[in-house]
C-alpha cells in the first residue's frame, strides 16, 4: 500500500528529530515494502520567515491531502513578541481547529531502564503506564470572546472556557474505548467545585460511561489529580481531560517518563488522519547541536503506523526498538546524566541509526 504523509519540521530541534522519525519509515519501507510518500510544508516561525504566516495555505491544503501528519516542533525566541494571531503556536491551533483533530492522545509510561532519570523515586514510578486523552479543540485555546479591551482607562482581558454536550460526548468515548483495549478504568479529572463547565463535562462523562458498562469510572478534581499524579502515578490507566487541564498535566507527567524528550502525542479526529508530534516543543537552546532526543518522535511515528495507517506490527516493532536500544544503555544526554544504567552517549543521529539497525537486524551490535 502507498500511503501519502505531511512532514512538517518547524522550527528550533524540529527538524533533526523529524530526520530521525522519517529515517526510521523510510527504514520500514526497506524491510516491509510500504510505500510513503513524504511531502515537506512550512509550519510555524520559519514559516512566519518565508511565507508570513505561521500555517500558509499550501502547508493547510497538503495536510488535509495527507493521510496523516508528522509534525517536528513550534516556537522561538525570534518570533515571541509578534501579535498573537502571527504567533508559530498559532498553526497548532489551525492544524487541530482546521482538520478538528479533537482528541489528544498522550501515553506516560516508565522504562526499566530510564527508571534513574526520573527526579522522582524509582518506587514511585516503577510500573507506571497511563494515557491522557486531552480535548484539543474546545475550552480556553478556542472559546469566544477571546480578546483584551479597556475599560475606564483599565485594560481588561477575556479567555472564554466553552464545552458543549457533543464536543465531550465525542471525547469521552474516545476515552472509554481506549480503555476497553487496557486496564478498563477511566479517571475523568476537571474542577466541577467550581466551573460550569465542568459541571456539564461530569454529567455528559457519566451518562456516556453508560455505554461502556465494563469501565469503572471516577472523577478527580484537577488540583487533586496534579497531586496524585506524583504521589502514586500507577493508580491512573486512562485520564479524560479538557483541553487546558490536558496541557498542564501532561507536561507534569511527562516527568514520569525521564525526560520530555521521550513522550509522542497523537491528534485524531472522526477518520483515521492525524496528526504526529513529540510533546517537547522546540528547545531552542539546543537547536543544530545533534543532541536532542528523537526518541519522541520515532514514538510519534510508531503512533502514525498505528493510528492513521493501521499498520499495528509495524508501530510494535518500532517500539520494540525503542525499548531495546534504551535497554542497551544507549542515551541521549537528556536521559544519560546521573544514569547509572547509561552506557554511552550518544547524538541524535546516532539513536536514529541505532533504532534503524534494530528494525532491519532485528538486533544491535556494536
Ligand atoms: C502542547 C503545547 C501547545 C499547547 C502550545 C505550543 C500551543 O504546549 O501541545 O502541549 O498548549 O497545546
Ligand atoms: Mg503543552
Amino acid at each position: 500500500m502507498s500511503y501519502k504523509i505531511a512532514v512538517l519540521p518547524g522550527d528550533g530541534i524540529g527538524p533533526e528529530v523529524v530526520n530521525q522519525g522519517i529515517k526510521v519509515l523510510k527504514s520500514i519501507e526497506r524491510v516491509f515494502g510500504d510505500k510513503f510518500e513524504i511531502e515537506y510544508a512550512l509550519v510555524g516561525g520559519i514559516a512566519i520567515d518565508e511565507k508570513g504566516n505561521p500555517l500558509p495555505d499550501e502547508t493547510f491544503r497538503l495536510c488535509k491531502e495527507s493521510d496523516a501528519i508528522l509534525l517536528g516542533a513550534v516556537g522561538g525566541p525570534k518570533w515571541d513578541n509578534l501579535p498573537s494571531q502571527l504567533r508559530p503556536e498559532q498553526a497548532l491551533l489551525g492544524l487541530r481547529g482546521g482538520l478538528s483533530l479533537y482528541a489528544n492522545i498522550r501515553p506516560i509510561k516508565t522504562y526499566n531502564s530510564l527508571i534513574f532519570s526520573s527526579p522522582l523515586k524509582p518506587e514511585i514510578i516503577k510500573d507506571v503506564d497511563f494515557i491522557i486523552i486531552r480535548e484539543l479543540t474546545g475550552g480556553l485555546y478556542f472559546g469566544k470572546p477571546k480578546e483584551r479591551y479597556k475599560k475606564n482607562g483599565e485594560y481588561f482581558a477575556v479567555d472564554s472556557m466553552i464545552y458543549s454536550e457533543k464536543e465531550i460526548e465525542r471525547i469521552a468515548r474516545v476515552a472509554f474505548s481506549i480503555a476497553q483495549k487496557r486496564r478498563k478504568k477511566v479517571t475523568s479529572v476537571d474542577k466541577a467545585n467550581i466551573l460550569e463547565t465542568s459541571r456539564l463535562w461530569r454529567e455528559v462523562v457519566e451518562k456516556i460511561s453508560k455505554e461502556y458498562p465494563d469501565i469503572l469510572l471516577e472523577h478527580m478534581y484537577v488540583d487533586n489529580c496534579s497531586m496524585q499524579i506524583v504521589r502514586n502515578p500507577r493508580q491512573f490507566d486512562v485520564i479524560l481531560t479538557e483541553n487546558t487541564f490536558g496541557d498542564i498535566l501532561s507536561d507534569e507527567a511527562a516527568v514520569i517518563t525521564g525526560s520530555i524528550g521521550m513522550l509522542p502525542s497523537a491528534s485524531l479526529g472522526e477518520g483515521t488522519k492525524g496528526l504526529y508530534e513529540p510533546i517537547h516543543g522546540s528547545a531552542p537552546d539546543i537547536a543544530g547541536k545533534n543532541v536532542a532526543n528523537p526518541l519522541g518522535t520515532i514514538l510519534s511515528c510508531a503512533f502514525l503506523l498505528r493510528y492513521s495507517l493501521n499498520l499495528e506490527e509495524k508501530a510494535k516493532l518500532i517500539e520494540e526498538a525503542v525499548e531495546k536500544v534504551l535497554d542497551l544503555g544507549y542515551f541521549t544526554q537528556d536521559l544519560y546524566v546521573n544514569n547509572p544504567n547509561a552506557k554511552r552517549l550518544v547524538s541524535t543521529e546516532e539513536m536514529g541509526d541505532l533504532i534503524v539497525k534494530y528494525i532491519e537486524r532485528g538486533e544491535i551490535n556494536d
